[in-house]
């Protein structure tokens, strides 16, 4: 009896631990294919329906950019102030013809590969700062030697990149600030991205060079329009976006050559998308202009207006899904990255 009682009780419990199991691998099938649903709804996330499928230069991208933020190693120092205590306000620039690139160097030593980041604290935004450029090697080093300290009295982890343009063809700024976005998220998923006139030199390091919920115009005055913004709608000079939202509007278009209307046209594809153009106060946003003259290879642009009018219906196919170029040369020198590229040239 008592050896019949154990046996059935342990029978009973048996099928209890059969029917335990079951309910088990049922929760746990049921929670892999929920699993699997969630993933292949979230698959084609956001802007990126908005674009051509199939193409191999976007697929590559879309991977770059769904891959998750980078890993923050625990050792990490604590974030960055919301406003940094080393900025000086408005200063006064020098414009030295003595100046050279070795005097640069010399004074930012913090600065690799052109690459920089705070020593004491974690950036809140990593910043590449994108300078198109072709024959303007004066402005550039009067610009880096402005920008590196602005910069880091901003706490940011930055880098430059200039995107040179090789060959005499006609200049194409929008292209270059294209393949500059492509070409520095090979380095690092920056957050934001800042494109730049070489010409152009910030007075005050309250102009924050971060980006924000809506794309961002940091010039609104320069001494040579006596600080005023030249027109209302006017989006070049320097310009601040993310990394989702120039995905967004699928970055530039590539066939504005010479100069002009590739601003107007980035500003079409912003407004398009319902975004808002910000900009910060006008006794902030000041620019000094390095005097030139228009160079030869970069005349006005006369074909500007007619691309402006057709940006609604093509800027889906013209931008970065559709930036063709060839990488001539990458050199990582100290104070900047410089990217050499062949653009090609017009089409007639
Ligand atoms: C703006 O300032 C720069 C640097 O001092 C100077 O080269 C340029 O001529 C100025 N432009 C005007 C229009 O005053
Ligand atoms: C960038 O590299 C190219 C190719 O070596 C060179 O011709 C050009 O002068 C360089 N530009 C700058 C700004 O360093």
């Amino acid at each position: 009896m008592g050896i019949c009682s154990t046996v059935s009780k342990a029978l009973r419990r048996g099928k209890f631990f059969f029917l335990l199991i079951l309910l088990l691998s049922l929760l746990a099938w049921i929670a892999t294919f929920s699993g699997e649903t969630v993933k292949s709804i979230l698959a084609p996330f956001g802007t990126t329906e908005t674009f051509v499928k199939g193409d191999k230069l976007r697929e590559k991208l879309n991977v770059l950019l769904t891959e998750p933020d980078q890993v923050i190693a625990p050792t990490q120092s604590a974030e960055c102030p919301q406003v940094s205590p080393l900025l000086k306000g408005a200063v006064g620039l020098s414009f030295e013809p003595s100046l050279k690139l070795k005097d640069l160097e010399i004074a930012n030593k913090g600065v690799t590969e052109g690459e920089y980041e705070p020593s004491d604290c974690t950036a809140r935004q990593s910043v590449a700062i994108l300078i198109p450029h072709r024959n303007r090697e004066r402005h550039l080093l009067y610009l880096l030697h402005h920008l590196h300290p602005f910069l880091q009295r901003q706490q940011l982890h930055y880098a430059i990149y200039v995107i040179q343009q090789a060959g005499d063809e006609t200049f194409n700024r929008a292209k270059l600030l294209n393949i500059g976005y492509l070409e520095a998220l090979k380095d690092y998923i920056w957050d934001c991205f800042i494109f730049h006139d070489v010409d152009l030199v910030p007075e005050n390091d309250n102009n924050l060079y971060i980006c924000d919920k809506q794309p961002k115009h940091l010039v609104v005055g320069r001494n040579s329009t006596g600080y005023r913004l030249r027109y209302k709608g006017y989006f070049g000079g320097v310009t601040a976006m993310t990394r989702d939202q120039f995905l967004q509007v699928n970055g530039f278009s590539n066939n504005y050559w010479g100069w002009g209307g590739e601003d107007d046209d980035l500003r079409v594809r912003v407004e398009l998308q319902k975004m808002k153009i910000l900009r910060p106060s006008a006794d902030v946003a000041r620019y000094t202009m390095v005097f030139h003259k228009r160079d030869s290879g970069n005349e006005i642009n006369n074909k500007r207006m007619g691309l402006l009018s057709q940006t609604s219906h093509v800027w889906k196919k013209d931008g970065l899904n559709s930036c063709s170029y060839k990488t001539l040369s990458v050199e990582r020198l100290p104070l900047y990255v410089n990217v050499t590229v062949d653009i090609g040239k017009p089409h007639i």
